[in-house]
């Protein structure tokens, strides 16, 4: 299976299985924007659930924060967003479709990225325009590169319709988490270092959004950003880089399709700036978590624009300084589409090719699937609803499973990737005194099955 092919053959499989579907897909769908289906929103649940456990409940140090997604104008303007959160963009002058000339240089092995100045990208670009064809009508006829700001307006509290001073809708989820600093360390009084994590939702106006859950005009950001002492960045930086590769690894996604990579160019205030990449299909090793040394420039700006002191006093040191912030930040559809792309599997089992996700058993959306051996048999029917019910009160997330023979129930199954098929036969019922009130436990990853007595199916499942 080429990569291509893997790609597609994930839509196919989100969609068909209620996973993920467009946005508005009724009127044709709207660019950029997806919606979670009954099995994806278990499955983005349960990634969360991970997440904010290892970056809130296994530390010590970290408290959990859950913003508005409106913010006073000024915040965007203290951020840097209103003035340099954009993309370099070029009109093709035959067709007017618009390129995003970072991304074209970038696939012609140019370094080149969003962060360089107007002029600096128009060098490269003139250096290249032989080589970069429209996407659409194929001339290489293109305007000079400008710079378009991936904002997302929105009209609250403009009741004229003039425009005035836009609210927008926030670019990047961690800001909330600035603007809250002062609040938290009030309200909690934590010491140095200490972190606010945070799932919040942010929007860009992305030019081209595209493969799938990759790159969207809205998403969700899972963010930590630990407030540190002055200069003391460089161990705990190296520790949290390490941390959050291995937390990948402990949810399941293979070792050989991560990696480190550092960014080609900082942020001028940046002192370190790193992404964990995937290996997604199609596009290879690209960008699924950024990890940033944003030093104090964050607090600094917000204290400078609102005029509020946001020093920390050091009890120990007396001392008064602007803390320092390192950031991890990920998109949570990102995290998804790698998970399922590292869990999509097409392998021969029973004589035929079946499709099974091997999702870590705490991210599957269904910890298990129950099922009477013979639906019109109303004894069976009886047991079966009896397991389902105690199992369902003990794990929630339990699929009930009577359409068709045992062998398409599995295969349904394991294309969405449950771990445990159970069914309820006859020697459950006591048909074989030796197996009653027992029941097969099919594995999802290889296929076999296990007798498990009912006493000890939850301790099993868990
Ligand atoms: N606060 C830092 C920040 O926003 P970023 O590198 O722009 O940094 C962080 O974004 C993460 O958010 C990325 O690593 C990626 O996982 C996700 N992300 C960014 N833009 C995205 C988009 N258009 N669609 C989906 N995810 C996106």
């Amino acid at each position: 299976m080429n990569a291509s092919d893997k790609m597609e053959k994930i839509v196919s499989l989100a969609k068909r299985r209620g996973f993920v579907f467009q946005g508005s897909e009724i009127y044709g769908g709207l660019a950029g924007v997806y919606d979670y289906g009954p099995n994806g929103v278990e499955l983005l649940n349960n990634l969360k659930r991970l997440w904010w456990k290892a970056n809130v409940y296994d530390k010590e140090n970290y408290y959990g924060l859950d913003s508005g997604m409106f913010k006073h104008p000024r915040v965007w303007e203290a951020s840097g967003h209103t003035s340099g959160f954009s993309d370099p963009l070029a009109e093709c002058r035959e067709c007017n479709t618009r390129i995003r000339v970072d991304k074209e240089l970038a696939a012609l092995g140019v370094v080149a990225d969003e962060k360089m100045s107007e002029a600096d990208i128009n060098t490269l670009f003139d250096a290249n325009r032989d080589k970069i064809v429209c996407p659409k009508c194929k001339a290489r006829n293109f305007s000079p590169a400008k710079a378009f700001n991936l904002l997302v307006k929105s009209n609250l509290g403009d009741f004229t319709s003039e425009g005035g001073e836009p609210v927008y809708l926030p670019g990047e989820a961690c800001q909330g988490i600035y603007l809250n600093y002062k609040n938290v360390v009030d309200s909690m009084s934590p010491k140095l270092p200490f972190g606010i994590a945070q799932i919040g939702k942010a929007f860009r106006n992305e030019i081209s959004p595209r493969n799938f859950l990759f790159r969207t005009r809205e998403m969700e950001q899972a963010d930590t950003q630990l407030f540190i002492k002055p200069n003391q960045n460089k161990a705990a930086f190296e520790q949290i880089k390490q941390d959050r590769l291995n937390w990948y690894i402990s949810i399941g996604i293979k070792p050989e399709n991560l990696r480190f990579k550092e960014h080609d160019n900082l942020v001028f205030y940046a002192a370190a700036a790193w992404d964990i990449e995937y290996n997604f299909p199609n596009l290879g090793f690209d960008e699924l978590e950024g990890i940033h040394d944003r030093t104090n420039y964050d607090l600094s700006q917000h204290m400078e624009w609102s005029g509020v002191d946001l020093t920390y006093l050091d009890s120990e040191t007396n001392e008064r300084y602007v803390p320092w912030i390192l950031e991890t930040s990920v998109g949570m559809g990102r995290m998804f589409l790698a998970v399922l792309a590292d869990a999509y599997t097409e392998e021969e089992m029973d004589g035929g090719t079946r499709t099974v996700l091997k999702l870590h058993k705490d991210l599957a959306p269904y910890r298990a699937a129950v099922s009477p051996l013979l639906r019109n048999k109303p004894e069976l029917v009886e047991k079966a609803r009896e397991v389902f019910r105690l199992l369902k009160n003990e794990f929630g997330n339990i699929a009930w499973d009577d359409n068709g023979n045992i062998g398409k129930r599995y295969r349904r199954q394991d294309e969405i990737g449950t771990p445990h098929c159970i069914v309820i036969d006859f020697d459950t019922l006591g048909e074989n005194p030796a197996h009653q009130d027992t029941v097969t436990v099919r594995d999802r990853d290889t296929g076999t099955q296990e007798r498990v007595s009912l006493a000890e199916l939850v301790e099993y499942i868990k």
